[in-house]
């Protein structure tokens, strides 16, 4: 298309504002404008609008039929033992047959937490201050080593931070990974429009994008070639976490396990919520399928209702970790009749610019923006199955500067896990009453990233280190 036809196209869709500065723009800057607005899809723009923003109340839920998601209990819940045994094997085998690959999410804006930088690179752990990348990749590696095949990883960061994090792995060297193992790729991008539909602009020449939501993972894993790299590289299956969870088992055996036994195309980790107005995600069972509805799209006396038993009557908390089935994620990236990640819509202050061309920071929400979700393909998958998992073994994310789920409360968390891990070794540690260790240390996961990995270790060691201050573990 050329740019004459990109402009009449804008202004048919009665999107002609995009161009409005037109003529006062350099050559340059008139290149960028046009290849970003080369990139929206004006149809999608135009159906999201009648769908979501026009409509009031528009995305929201639909609760009808809805019931709580069935899952396999833990085997210290009353899950069957020989269960997990069984699935934890069939991961075992999985991962020495080189079906699995590491996938992290790393597009998000980390807005809420004020970290100026990709959030991978924010460090995290209690005495080394290991950046959350850095924590990631020592357990990819220790499950290569442990499993005798090194895994692939891959990332999807956004157009905002992709240089830096390739860079930071650059500079890091990998982190001892084989850099042609780890593959940066970036999502796709969606504009803002204010409430009247029109697509905003950040400046005269360009337009507000953000990113499209971890939804768009699976468009993403499909667009930039990773899923035909996995198929030529023999791997089938997909361990999908968030880069913000320090404690994510990334690589989980029981998990993959569970998922392949199961012939499952999109496979879940539920902990039960800490109390019922926890920010998470809930597992449910609707039209006979596994899906999630997220915590601000349930009415709060759902949230809240309990069973005859006094529990909660949805109790499993989404985690946001997936094992995730290659081809089920190229149907759905395909999309075709039917089959397509619904978007979301979120009301946000868009900076942006007047008549004039002058800055606008909106101080109250001037627009919308367009997320997908990746729990949003749970609906579309065959077999879809909810497993549990120990929180304090797998869920201790860092999303605010502050309280909870926060840097300080993640550091307690890796605490009390390693004090756990030298407890269950047999090593005596003064802890406070919620069981963070008195001493500062810490355990690189290349020491040990489980128990039964800490203490199977930590016995072959000749002389045990003394628990001190300062103690560090690799
Ligand atoms: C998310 C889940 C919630 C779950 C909780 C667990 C959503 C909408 N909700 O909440 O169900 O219980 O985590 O921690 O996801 N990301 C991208 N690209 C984007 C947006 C996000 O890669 O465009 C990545 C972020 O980098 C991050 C993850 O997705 O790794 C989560 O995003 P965030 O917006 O922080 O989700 P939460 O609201 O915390």
């Amino acid at each position: 298309m050329t740019t004459e036809e990109l402009i009449s196209a804008y202004r048919a869709a009665g999107q002609g504002q995009v161009f409005a500065f037109w003529d006062s723009l350099s050559p340059q800057a008139r290149d960028q404008l046009a290849a970003e607005a080369a990139e929206v899809d004006l149809a999608e723009v135009e159906r999201l609008n009648r769908t979501l923003v026009f409509k009031a109340g528009g995305g929201g839920v639909n609760l009808d039929g809805l019931a709580p998601a069935p899952y396999e209990p833990l085997p210290e819940n009353g899950g069957n033992p020989a269960k997990w045994a069984e699935a934890k094997a069939a991961g075992e085998a999985a991962l020495r047959a080189g079906r699995v690959a590491a996938f992290t999410v790393a597009g998000g804006q980390g807005t809420r937490l004020g970290y100026d930088g990709p959030k991978g690179t924010f460090p995290v752990t209690p005495l080394k201050k290991k950046t959350l990348f850095h924590v990631f990749a020592e357990k990819i590696r220790a499950a290569g080593l442990r499993y005798g095949r090194p895994l692939h990883w891959f990332i999807m960061t956004s157009h905002a931070n992709h240089l830096q994090t390739e860079t930071f792995f650059a500079q890091n060297h990998y982190f001892g990974l084989d850099k042609n193992r780890v593959h940066f790729f970036r999502q796709g991008r969606m504009p803002a429009v204010d409430f009247s539909g029109k697509i905003l602009l950040e400046t005269p020449g360009s337009l507000a994008l953000s990113p499209d939501g971890h939804g768009g993972s699976l468009r993403a894993l499909h667009r930039s070639g990773a899923l035909d790299l996995m198929k030529a590289e023999g791997i089938d299956t997909i361990s999908y976490f968030q880069v913000d969870n320090p404690i994510v088992r990334s690589i989980d055996p029981a998990f993959i396990g569970f998922h392949l036994l199961s012939r499952s195309e999109m496979s879940n980790k539920m902990v039960t919520k800490a109390y019922p107005e926890e920010k998470v995600g809930h597992f449910c069972v609707q039209n006979g399928k596994v899906i999630v509805v997220e915590y601000s799209d349930m009415p709060m006396e759902m949230q809240r209702e309990t069973a005859p038993d006094g529990t909660l009557r949805y109790p499993a908390g989404s985690i946001a970790i997936h094992i995730i089935d290659r081809e089920f994620a190229r149907r759905l990236a395909r999309g075709g009749e039917g089959v397509a990640l619904p978007f979301h819509r979120a009301d946000k202050k868009i900076p942006t610019i007047d008549g004039a061309g002058q800055p606008v920071k909106p101080e109250k929400a001037n627009g919308v923006k367009f997320e997908m979700f990746v729990f949003d393909a749970l609906p579309f998958a065959n077999n879809s199955i909810v497993i549990e998992t120990a929180r304090a073994d797998d869920f201790s994310p860092v999303k605010n500067a502050e309280g909870l789920d926060s840097p300080q409360t993640s550091r307690d968390d890796q605490m009390r896990q390693f004090a756990r891990w030298l407890k269950a070794g047999g090593a005596t540690v003064e802890t406070d009453a919620t069981g963070v260790p008195k001493q500062l240390m810490e355990i690189s996961p290349l020491f040990g990233y489980d128990t039964d990995s800490f203490v199977e270790r930590w016995h072959s060691l000749p002389i045990k280190p003394e628990i001190r201050d300062g103690l560090y573990l690799e």
